[in-house]
C-alpha cells in the first residue's frame, strides 16, 4: 500500500502544486490520478520515489514511511515508467530493460535473459531486442519503458502518462495489453494521466485532483460516473457520463437477441428477400461472420463488397451495454449486432430492446440515477 498523509509540496515562487494529500492506494490495484494541466500529478507521482521532497507530510510504503528509507533502495523497490518512456538512447532494447534488474545486482546474463523475456511480456517479438530506441515506433517505445520498470519485478510501480504519446488506436491497444498483464501481475500501481477515459478504463481507483494539487475525489470508476462528489468532479468526469456508465453494465444471456438471417457476397437480390427480415439483410463472409448490412431496395445485381454498409459496430459477447447500445444506433438495419469472441453472429437487438435492457441494467444498480 502506498499512503500519502497530508503532504504538501510548495515550490519556491509560491506555487502550492500539492496541498494536503491524503490518500491510499491499496496493493495490487490500480490507482489512477487524474485531473487538468498543472493539478500537482506528476509532483505527487516523484514525491512517492523521492525525486521530489515534499514540504510537509509523509508518504509510507505499505505502513514504512519513506523519508527514513535510503534512497537508492527505495527507488529500486519502485518501477518507475515515465512520459515518453525515457529510454537510454544509447542502449539497445534489452539492455534497456535489463538495466533495472542489474540495478538489482542481477548478474550481467541472468539480467539479459530477464529482458528478453519481459520483451514478450510486453507484447514485443525477440526481433526487437536489439535495436536501438530510435529505431522503433512511439508505442514500441512505451512498451519498453513498461517493460525496464517490470524487469526487475518490483512490487510498485509509478506510471507518469505511459501512454500518451501515441494515436489512440495504438492507446487503447496499449492499455488492453496492460490491463491483461496487470491481470496476472497484480502489481500497486499509481498512474498518471490527464485522461479521464483513461482513468476510469484502467484504474480500481481514480483520484480525481483540481487546480492547486488537492484531492477533489478518490472512488471507483463506477461511483465516480455514479455520485460525483461536486460539480468540478461532475463536469471532469463528462457531459455524457449517464452513456459512460453503461461501459459498467454487463450483459449476459438475457439479452433477448433475435435471430438474423445472412447472405453472402454473390447472392442475388431476389434469393437475400426470401431470408431478409426488411430491406435490409445481414452479410457474412465465408465463416459465417457479419461484417455489414446490404439495403435490398437499392440493389439490382448480385451483392459485391461494395454494395456493404459497414457503419454498424458489433457487441462482442463479453462486452458492456456501451457496445450493444451503440450496435443498435449505429445498425442502418436498425438491428445491432451481437457476436461471440470469434466474431460469430449471436443475433440482433433492436434500439428499443437495448434501451430496455439499459433501463433494466439502471433498475438493478440503481445508482445511473444522477
Ligand atoms: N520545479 C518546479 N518549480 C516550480 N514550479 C513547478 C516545478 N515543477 C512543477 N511546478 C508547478 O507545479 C504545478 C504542478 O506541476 P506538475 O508537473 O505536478 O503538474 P501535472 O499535474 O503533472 O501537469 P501535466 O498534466 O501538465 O503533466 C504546476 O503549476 C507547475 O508549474
Ligand atoms: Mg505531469
Amino acid at each position: 500500500m502506498i499512503t500519502f498523509d497530508n503532504v504538501t509540496k510548495h515550490y519556491p515562487g509560491a506555487t502550492t502544486a500539492v496541498d494536503g494529500l491524503s490518500l491510499e492506494a491499496p496493493n495490487n490495484k490500480l490507482t489512477v490520478f487524474v485531473g487538468p494541466s498543472g493539478c500537482g500529478k506528476t509532483t505527487s507521482l516523484r514525491m512517492i520515489n523521492r525525486l521530489i521532497t515534499p514540504t510537509s507530510g509523509s508518504i509510507l510504503l505499505d505502513g514504512e514511511p519513506t523519508e527514513r528509507m535510503d534512497v537508492a533502495l527505495l527507488r529500486r523497490r519502485i518501477g518507475y515508467v515515465i512520459q515518453h518512456a525515457g529510454l537510454f538512447p544509447h542502449r539497445t532494447v534489452v539492455q534497456n530493460i535489463a538495466s533495472t534488474p542489474r540495478l538489482n545486482g542481477v548478474a550481467k546474463a541472468k539480467a539479459l535473459t530477464i529482458a528478453h523475456e519481459t520483451l514478450e511480456r510486453v507484447g514485443l517479438n525477440q526481433s526487437f531486442a536489439h535495436r536501438y530506441p530510435w529505431q522503433l515506433s512511439g508505442g514500441q517505445q512505451q512498451r519498453v519503458g513498461v517493460a525496464r520498470a517490470l524487469a526487475s519485478d518490483p512490487k510498485f510501480m509509478l506510471m507518469d502518462e505511459p501512454f500518451s504519446a501515441v494515436d489512440p488506436v495504438v492507446r487503447a491497444q496499449l492499455q488492453d495489453e496492460f490491463l491483461r498483464l496487470q491481470r496476472e501481475i497484480g502489481k500497486t500501481i499509481i498512474m498518471v494521466t490527464h485522461d479521464i477515459d483513461e482513468a476510469l478504463k484502467l484504474g480500481d481507483r481514480v483520484a480525481v485532483l483540481r487546480t492547486g494539487g488537492k484531492l477533489a475525489q478518490i472512488a471507483t470508476p463506477r461511483e465516480l460516473l455514479a455520485r460525483p462528489a461536486d460539480a468540478f468532479v461532475a463536469d471532469f468526469v463528462g457531459r455524457d457520463r449517464g452513456f459512460r456508465f453503461l461501459s459498467f453494465a454487463g450483459f449476459d444471456a438475457s439479452l433477448p437477441l433475435r435471430k438474423e438471417p445472412t447472405v453472402a457476397l454473390g447472392t442475388m437480390p431476389e434469393a437475400a428477400r426470401q431470408v431478409a427480415l426488411d430491406r435490409w439483410v445481414l452479410v457474412s463472409d465465408g465463416a459465417g461472420r457479419p461484417f455489414g448490412w446490404a439495403d435490398l431496395d437499392a440493389q439490382s445485381g448480385p451483392l459485391r463488397e461494395e454494395d456493404v454498409n459497414l457503419s454498424g459496430t458489433m457487441a462482442p459477447r463479453g462486452g458492456n451495454l456501451r457496445h450493444v447500445l451503440d450496435a443498435a444506433l449505429s445498425a442502418p438495419s436498425g438491428r445491432g449486432v451481437v457476436v461471440d469472441a470469434e466474431g460469430g453472429l449471436l443475433g440482433t437487438i433492436t434500439l428499443s430492446e437495448a434501451a430496455a435492457a439499459v433501463e433494466s441494467a439502471r433498475g438493478m444498480g440503481g445508482e445511473a440515477r444522477s
